[in-house]
């Protein structure tokens, strides 16, 4: 079997190459290293034995990407994840965003229309839930209205792979996932945030290693046990395995839909005081942080039901925040 994987020197894609060597698949690679560095190809290497086959272009460029296909027919299935993340960045560069996200999707499944690739899965997110009335979140849920134009380009882009495999013969996975954190157990790949981190695990590590001076917390008077928001922090290796696995129902036909939908998350809530908690049990710091006012465009409380994907994938998340913390600041030690 052979995968590509979009985005595959990013953070969760690097972490899907390494488990998908794991399982003895051949693994191309497609990165333009917008966000991430050539230096993970290496490390990659180095954890599997494997150096994965590496292609540097940017898939929204139409030529591009049409001779990568043209030359590269032997794919068995993509996982796409290039795309940029930002959620901030994306309300002032809105256009950038929808240009950059959608575009190479539309070209990837125009070329795999064209070169007998049938198999698509995609990474999604949570944030298309927005504020869910009922919790844990069933992927049954309505959709709400994006908070920023990068979570409409998760909302869109499930449209355009679902009205897209409607017309053809092509089938796909999206993954929603909950709030992905922690590195692998080697400390040889993980989060290199560019600059200031937006999320909350590189922010605590940063924090606790000198790089930043105080993590600020945003908002202790919500709806929640201890008035900070929760969320669902699901380990990168374990969200990495789900990929794995939805990539080969579809390569040996075992979906039993030809557009499905999991959530990827523990099930767990968790307040940002509970993770800061674990951070400071685990390395035995105690973290510089102070609480401020809420941040524009978050949502009080979202954790997943993972029914689903536990049922249908044969799927569950092994590993606890501890875990995530711990790996986390390991790799933090590294940088
Ligand atoms: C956001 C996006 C999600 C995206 C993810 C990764 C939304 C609603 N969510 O998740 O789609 O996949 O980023 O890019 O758009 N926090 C602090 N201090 C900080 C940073 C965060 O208190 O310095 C808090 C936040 O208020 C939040 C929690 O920590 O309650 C997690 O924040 P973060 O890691 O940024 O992820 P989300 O906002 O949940």
């Amino acid at each position: 079997m052979k995968i590509l994987v979009t985005g595959g020197l990013g953070y969760i894609g690097s972490h899907t190459v390494v488990e998908l060597q794991n399982s003895n698949i051949e693994v191309v690679i497609v990165d333009n290293l917008s966000n991430s560095k050539i230096e993970v190809l290496d490390k990659i290497t180095e954890i599997t034995g494997n150096k994965p086959e590496y292609h540097n272009f940017d898939l929204s460029d139409k030529e591009s990407c049409s001779k990568f296909f043209n030359e590269n027919s032997n794919i068995d299935g993509i996982i796409h994840f290039a795309a940029y993340k930002a959620v901030g960045e994306s309300v002032s560069k809105p256009l950038t965003y929808y240009r950059n996200n959608l575009e190479s999707l539309m070209n990837i499944m125009d070329n795999m229309n064209s070169n007998g690739i049938h198999n698509l899965v995609f990474s999604s997110s949570c944030t298309v839930y927005g504020q869910p009335d009922i919790l844990p979140v069933t992927e049954k849920a309505p959709r709400k209205q994006a908070e920023s134009p990068y979570g409409n380009t998760k909302k869109m882009a499930e449209d355009i792979i679902q009205d897209t495999i409607y017309a053809s013969d092509l089938k796909g996975i999206a993954l929603r996932y909950f709030n992905p954190v922690g590195a692998h157990p080697t400390a040889l790949i993980g989060e290199l945030p560019l600059g200031v981190p937006n999320n909350l695990m590189p922010f605590i590590t940063q924090t606790a290693a000198g790089i930043r001076e105080q993590l600020s917390v945003f908002g202790d008077d919500y709806n929640t046990t201890d008035g900070t928001a929760i969320r669902d922090y699901i380990h990168v290796v374990d969200l990495a395995k789900a990929h794995v696995i939805a990539v080969q129902r579809l390569v040996k036909k075992n979906n039993k839909l030809n557009y499905e939908v999991f959530n990827l998350g523990t099930g767990n809530g968790l307040s940002v005081l509970d993770v800061i908690k674990s951070f400071e049990k685990i390395t035995n710091k105690k973290l510089n942080y102070k609480i401020v006012g809420r941040r524009e465009g978050d949502i009080e409380k979202v954790w997943a039901n993972t029914d689903f994907a536990n049922q249908e994938l044969g799927w569950k998340a092994k590993q606890g925040i501890d875990d995530m913390t711990a790996s986390a600041w390991k790799f933090q030690l590294t940088l």
